[in-house]
């Protein structure tokens, strides 16, 4: 060793994490025991691991609950009367709830869950705004053994039948709205619509939100504080096995059906309990606040199941960033005192465009630690954030992960390292996840050449399987590298090990961190009576990151107009929801496709975003460069 290498930042922080990385990864199973001790198990495991490929169990034989772990347990210590929740909602008005009021309270919602029948073995639909009901509904199903599965508000009635049937959904949690911009969200209406397509739902419970009288059926619907009125104040908690499924939680993939992720408990809550130590470095004092809807997997692991695994104090906030004015966010940073602030580059970009004036004039001084996640970040949004938002004090993780990976994989991870940051890229693996960059034939690539991005071990958060469908799950993520994890995404591995997360290599569109499928989008539009075909593709979005583009062919008799062009995003919104709202929509006459009929989509997207079709990385749709040209310039003459 040279002094000039004692010398370099970090020197001594790279060396000790990279003994620890390396260890984890020549001896998973004791590192990951290790970090599993850190958790309360009612009975310890028998196996850390049983890897019968691609199917993984982890702390086989274990015994535990997860509201224990985020709740009961730091009701037993002096965190009784620490802050759990500090939340509020649009309109202003605030809940703050120590951990033994939220103790009380998800003791009293188990109470109400086992007097409408649910037992350990059932599932149930959470169906709810930003609300402290949400993770007290979330956490009382896991006190019973129940499985949730959270549908966010921003799905269609259609969209969340959809997912309470597939999942055969007793019971569904709602409220009489939710507030959205100064607007109400009328989700009873729109459960309501899904209820009458969902019969497997036996009742309803309303959570009174806003204030607003609903239609209420008989025998069926039950208003929330009624129901409390029989609650008993304390349930005991039910002892699950390590594999019992804590969560289903449905994501889009390249077909047009959603996919049921299911989450166990054990390996779940021990990775993320880890992960969330290692990339927040959460202090007792910390105020944590990730702005993530909880109905997105962000939600489920950094909001809820992570930070009070800690006993951390969380911020909830229920409304928009920008309501009732721009500087509604770092308001909050200020009042509540926020020390660790995880949000999307999307919102990063959105508040970069109104400029930095409006979080200049709060004092941001209480942050510590900035993350990001869902969506590539661009270095100058990257800037704009550690500049403005963390006054150049505050290190930024970029944190990639997945529905499916249960928690953060890739990330400079401060609690244990903090090596030289470069914006725009996550950094480095976490212990004990063997992440690699590969070429087609499976090979890893060289450093700094662009390839698909698989995970080479089993981790303890990954999901069980896919709901229903364990085919799918080998087929659509353990086939294509065998003994790999198939991650979907684009990225690179420089000179020095840092990884730069590149997209989707899929047919999955990112819109503002949104998760949607192409198959799903297209088959929306088809559902309507003027369309026979429909492709979707994205396009670049310089806020949203992606922006949804459909090309649409109309049956006969049909002509192409403003009205129709209305008509048919009015129909997107109300199948799929809001959140699958397209920017632009083409009436064209035709496809491209290849002669075995597969709609090509580099072609679509080329033209969708205004590049040269040498520019869109290759898909696999199997047609020949010719091809592809000779149709990007059909279909851009047609649009
Ligand atoms: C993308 C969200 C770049 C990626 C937690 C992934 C990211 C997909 C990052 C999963 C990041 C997530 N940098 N891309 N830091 N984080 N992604 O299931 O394409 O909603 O495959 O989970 O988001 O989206 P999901």
């Amino acid at each position: 060793m040279t002094d000039a290498m004692v010398s370099q930042p970090g020197y001594w922080a790279r060396k000790r994490y990279f003994e620890l990385y390396d260890r984890s990864l020549r001896h998973p199973e004791e590192f990951w025991a290790e970090e599993a001790r850190k958790l309360d198990w009612f009975k310890t495991w028998d196996k850390v691991l049983e890897w019968k490929p691609p199917f993984a169990r982890w702390f086989v034989g274990g015994q535990l609950n997860a509201c224990h772990q985020c709740v009961d347990r730091h009701v037993k210590t002096w965190r009784k009367s620490k802050v759990a929740i500090y939340w509020e909602g649009e309109p202003g008005d605030t809940r703050v709830l120590s951990y033994s009021t939220l103790y009380g309270e998800i003791n009293r919602c188990a109470s109400v869950l086992k007097n409408l029948g649910l037992r350990k073995g059932d599932t149930a639909a959470l169906y709810l705004p930003m609300i402290p009901e949400l993770p007290i509904f979330m956490l009382a199903c896991g006190r019973i053994g129940v499985t949730h599965t959270v549908i966010f508000s921003g799905f269609s009635a259609q969209s969340l039948a959809d997912r309470m049937n597939d999942i055969g959904a007793k019971l569904l949690v709602t409220a009489d709205g939710g507030f959205r911009r100064g607007n109400v969200i009328p989700l009873k209406e729109i459960a309501d619509e899904a209820l009458a397509l969902s019969p497997c739902v036996e009742k309803a419970v309303v959570v009174n939100r806003v204030g607003k009288s609903v239609p209420m059926q008989r025998g069926r619907d039950f208003w929330y504080h009624h129901l409390l009125e029989d609650a008993v104040p304390s349930v005991e908690t039910v002892s699950v096995e390590s594999s019992h499924p804590l969560y289903i939680l449905y994501t889009s993939g390249t077909t047009g059906k959603p996919k049921g992720i299911v989450h166990s408990t054990g390996g779940y809550l021990v990775f993320n309990h880890s992960n969330y130590q290692w990339v927040f470095d959460i202090k007792e004092e910390s105020v944590y606040w990730c702005t993530a809807d909880v109905g997105w997997v962000t939600g489920h692991s950094s909001i809820v199941y992570a930070p009070l695994s800690h006993g951390a104090a969380i911020v909830l906030y229920e409304g928009s960033p920008d309501y009732p004015s721009l500087d509604r966010w770092w308001n909050i940073i200020e009042t509540y005192g926020v020390t660790t602030f995880y949000t999307s580059p999307t919102a990063i970009r959105m508040f970069m465009q109104h400029g930095e004036e409006e979080p200049a004039r709060h004092d941001l001084s209480s942050l510590e630690l900035l993350g990001t996640v869902g969506e590539p970040i661009n270095p100058e949004a990257w800037l704009w954030y550690y500049k403005h938002i963390g006054g150049e004090r505050c290190p930024i993780v970029d944190t990639w992960w997945q529905t499916e990976t249960g928690g953060i994989m890739i990330s400079h991870a401060p609690g244990i390292q903090l090596l030289a940051l470069k914006p725009g890229s996550a950094g480095f693996p976490l212990p004990g996840i063997d992440a690699a960059v590969v070429n087609e034939s499976g090979e890893a690539v060289a450093p700094g050449e662009k390839g698909l991005l698989v995970i080479r071990k089993p981790w303890p958060g990954m999901f069980l399987t896919l709901h229903g469908d364990p085919e799918r799950y080998k087929q659509t993520y353990w086939e294509r590298f065998p003994g790999s994890y198939h991650t979907g995404d684009y990225a690179v591995k420089d000179e020095e090990g840092y990884f730069w997360l590149l997209g989707r290599a899929d047919e999955v569109i990112k819109v503002a961190g949104h998760r949607l499928g192409t198959l799903e989008l297209e088959n929306a539009v088809i559902s309507h009576p003027a369309v026979v075909e429909c492709g979707a593709a994205s396009k670049p979005d310089p806020i949203k990151g992606e922006a949804i583009v459909l090309f649409v062919i109309l049956r006969n008799g049909y002509e192409a107009s403003d009205d129709l062009s209305k008509e048919l995003v009015a129909h997107i919104r109300k199948v799929v929801g809001p959140v699958a709202t397209p920017e632009r929509l083409f009436f064209v006459a035709k496809l491209p496709k290849t002669r075995s009929g597969k709609i090509m989509r580099r072609v679509l997207k080329a033209v969708a975003s205004e590049v040269d079709i040498g520019d869109v990385s290759t898909l696999e749709d199997g047609a020949s460069v010719d091809e592809a040209k000779a149709a990007y310039e059909d279909l851009k003459k047609a649009v």
